[in-house]
């Protein structure tokens, strides 16, 4: 089975025609990803990554993620960007709401922490306080090796690993995903013994989760990563094809960039599953760190309902017009929760009592469907026959390739982060790294420091 794209709801905006005169540039956008003949073709090997993934790195990676279960209470996994939100998703979606805190007769893994993502000191405290007492293992996760965020949350962790285990200790615990040669990463991990998984050049950090940088913590979750892979490897192969009417990830890719040209250029991805909040996270890096440049490209947002139709679901409905909407929808029963008969009916509830919780959660996303249709807000639904390993690696190639496509349609690279590089290399050049000197007294004349 498949994840499908349903634009039924968005007809009123827009209409087939229009989606039809892309046909031509959809095929070209299609060649120009799989021929690598487009911008950023050097960022391309996520395309084939499915098909041709190192088995032999995924074995190992198995093999890793057994040993730390086995060592350890806690992993902590140290990366930001796109060397962490992938995984966060997936362990979000695919384990237990209360994972950390399930007893250890519940739970066979270890607890999962992430770090590194942030720069709050007291985040980093209160982490330590969290872990003291627990077994560690740690996955640090950076593909150029010298990002602030995740090198100093590491540098910390690293010196309180070794002053529990001993720097030989730590060699046993201490995993790096990096560059295959370079960065400071690397030359450490060679330095220090650490043992080391490779990111491909080819593969950019939003585009990586189906290498080692997603796949060590997510393995270490107890999720199968082998199923992860065969649902993208499915989707690979249900999406490489240029007709439009097949290809439910092209028409994504056409119906969005058609309402962008018509002035909705806020998109708001929604979920009605909690466990699909980084989903989202990751969602919003893709897709704003791959079209958000030469001051074009849609404004991704995100929001969880039923929660935030308490909140921002007024501004959905009423509010500015330039939105449209592009639901999550899982199609299959979440769990059998009955909602109990009560002999007074004081709350008003018991004509709902043939119903589950889950019914009602479908019955809010068809009601909230149709209200803001009337609101004026086109609906994109995305259809996930249920929450699985499968359809995580599925969804995941889906986005990938709509938003690969998605930026070909704008006329903008999107395998680079130039935005991103220049706020690192104000933060190299304002703490003093060597090297950026030059920059620094200019850049304290600005801040007039
Ligand atoms: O997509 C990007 O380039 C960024 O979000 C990076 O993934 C993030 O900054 C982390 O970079 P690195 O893996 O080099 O530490």
């Amino acid at each position: 089975s498949k994840i499908t794209f349903n634009y039924s709801k968005a007809l009123g905006y827009i209409g087939n025609h229009e989606i039809k005169a892309l046909e031509p540039t959809i095929d070209i956008a299609h060649k120009m990803l799989h021929d690598k003949t487009g911008l950023g073709n050097d960022f391309l090997g996520w395309v084939d990554l499915p098909a041709f993934y190192d088995k032999k790195e995924l074995e190992k990676i198995k093999e890793t993620a057994e040993k730390i279960q086995n060592q350890s209470d806690v992993l902590i996994v140290v990366g930001i960007g796109g060397s962490y939100l992938g995984a966060r998703a997936a362990i979000e979606m695919l384990s237990h709401s209360f994972y950390n805190l399930l007893p250890k007769n519940k739970r066979k893994t270890p607890e999962i922490y992430f770090a590194g993502h942030n720069m709050s000191a007291r985040y980093i405290k209160d982490l330590l306080e969290i872990i003291e007492g627990k077994d560690i293992s740690l996955n640090v996760i950076s593909k150029s090796g010298t990002t602030t965020e995740p090198a100093i949350a590491f540098r910390i962790l690293k010196a309180y690993m070794e002053n529990k285990y001993g720097k030989e200790g730590v060699k046993d615990r201490i995993y790096a995903t990096t560059d295959k040669e370079q960065g400071a990463l690397k030359t450490m991990s060679e330095e220090e013994g650490y043992e080391t998984f490779v990111i491909p050049d080819d593969v950019g950090g939003r585009y990586s989760v189906l290498t080692a940088v997603g796949f060590l913590p997510i393995a270490v979750a107890g999720i199968d990563i082998g199923q992860v892979m065969e649902g993208a490897y499915e989707a690979y192969k249900d999406l490489n094809n240029s007709t439009l009417e097949k290809n439910h990830c092209y028409q994504y890719a056409v119906v969005r960039n058609i309402l962008y040209n018509k002035g909705k250029t806020v998109e708001v991805l929604v979920n009605y599953e909690p466990s699909l909040y980084y989903m989202g996270e990751w969602w919003k890096q893709l897709f704003g760190e791959s079209e958000g440049k030469d001051h074009k490209g849609i404004f991704p947002a995100s929001v969880n309902f039923s929660t935030d139709l308490h909140s921002m679901g007024q501004y959905i409905q009423d509010g500015r017009r330039n939105i449209f909407e592009t639901v999550l929808h899982i199609e299959s029963l979440q769990e059998e929760v009955l909602i109990p008969q009560q002999e007074k009916d004081l709350d008003g509830l018991n004509y709902l009592t043939e119903k589950t919780v889950d019914d009602i959660n479908k019955g809010i996303f068809e009601a909230t469907l149709l209200a803001h249709d009337d609101g004026g807000v086109p609906n994109l639904i995305i259809n996930i026959p249920e929450i699985s390993c499968y359809f995580y690696g599925y969804l995941v190639y889906f986005f990938e390739k709509a938003c690969g496509i998605s930026g070909y349609l704008l006329g903008v690279n999107p395998f680079d982060q130039p935005g991103v590089e220049a706020y690192k290399n104000n933060m190299f050049t304002l703490l003093g790294k060597r090297g950026y000197e030059k920059q620094r007294e200019e850049m304290l004349k600005r801040l007039n420091k």
